[in-house]
């Protein structure tokens, strides 16, 4: 893909709100310092190996798109220093807000990106990544929407030529339709086994699972949710 190809679709993928309020000035000082030091610049060619891009070494490499609230990525990183993280999200209070927990915990596993995963993901080289996590993406319950879902043909292509053979592709969500969408379209892919082997393993949260805000605001509203894991075949 050309340079010019991927700006004109820098966000193919992404339909939500860039901004909330407005950030406090210590906010504003780590997204002006903090933010250029630890994101990923797709302006120059992504480094044959991955791991380069972390100030420490690390031997396993995973993508988190759309970490809202950061508590699994900031979780996940604090207890796997030997995994390095990459973490996006375009919503400008969620990155400031993960910044600062970065700050505070010292990691230097974690780098970022603050616009679409795709852009990302068409940077990255091939079978790079261990796993990709994609908790609770934005559920577009509308049929006339569902085609503004992360899931689709095009994203799983993504998934399966970053992914490393064998690598996980783990997706959460509380919405039915799209829990049922996943599912058939990784089938239908072809380069994903879906490893559940009883209700157990789909209803069951992922191993050492911190929960997340937009988990904790399903449950208070009632609904339950599917945790999907699929292995790059
Ligand atoms: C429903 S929220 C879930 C947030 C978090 N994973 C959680 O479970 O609390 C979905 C998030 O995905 C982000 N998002 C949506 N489209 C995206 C895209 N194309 N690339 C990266 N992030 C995206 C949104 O900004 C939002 O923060």
């Amino acid at each position: 893909m050309t340079s010019s190809e991927r700006r004109s679709r820098a966000t193919e993928a992404f339909f939500g709100r860039r901004k909330g309020k407005p950030l406090r000035e210590q906010q504003l000082e780590r997204m002006s310092s903090l933010l250029p030091a630890l994101r990923v610049d797709l302006s120059t060619p992504s480094p044959e190996k991955l791991e380069e891009l972390f100030p420490v070494p690390v031997d396993k490499l995973r993508l988190e798109i759309g970490f809202g609230g950061g508590e699994h990525l900031i979780h996940r990183a604090t207890e796997t220093s030997s995994t390095g993280f990459i973490g996006v999200e375009p919503f400008v209070n969620s990155m400031a807000k993960l910044l600062a927990e970065v700050e505070a915990r010292g990691l230097r596993n974690i780098r970022l990106y603050d616009d679409d995963a795709t852009a990302l993901l068409d940077w990255l080289p091939d079978a790079c990544l261990d796993q990709i996590d994609l908790l609770y993406p934005d559920p577009w319950p509308k049929k006339k929407h569902w085609k503004r879902r992360f899931v689709s043909q095009a994203n799983l292509a993504r998934f399966h030529r970053v992914l490393k053979p064998g690598g996980l592709f783990c997706f959460a969500s509380d919405i039915d339709t799209y829990v049922n969408w996943t599912l058939v379209h990784c089938r239908d892919h072809g380069g994903f086994e879906w490893i559940a082997r009883n209700a157990a393993d789909w209803k069951t949260p992922f191993a050492g699972w911190p929960g997340t805000r937009y988990e904790a605001k399903a449950r208070r509203e009632g609904r339950g949710s599917a945790y999907l894991t699929f292995r790059k075949v």
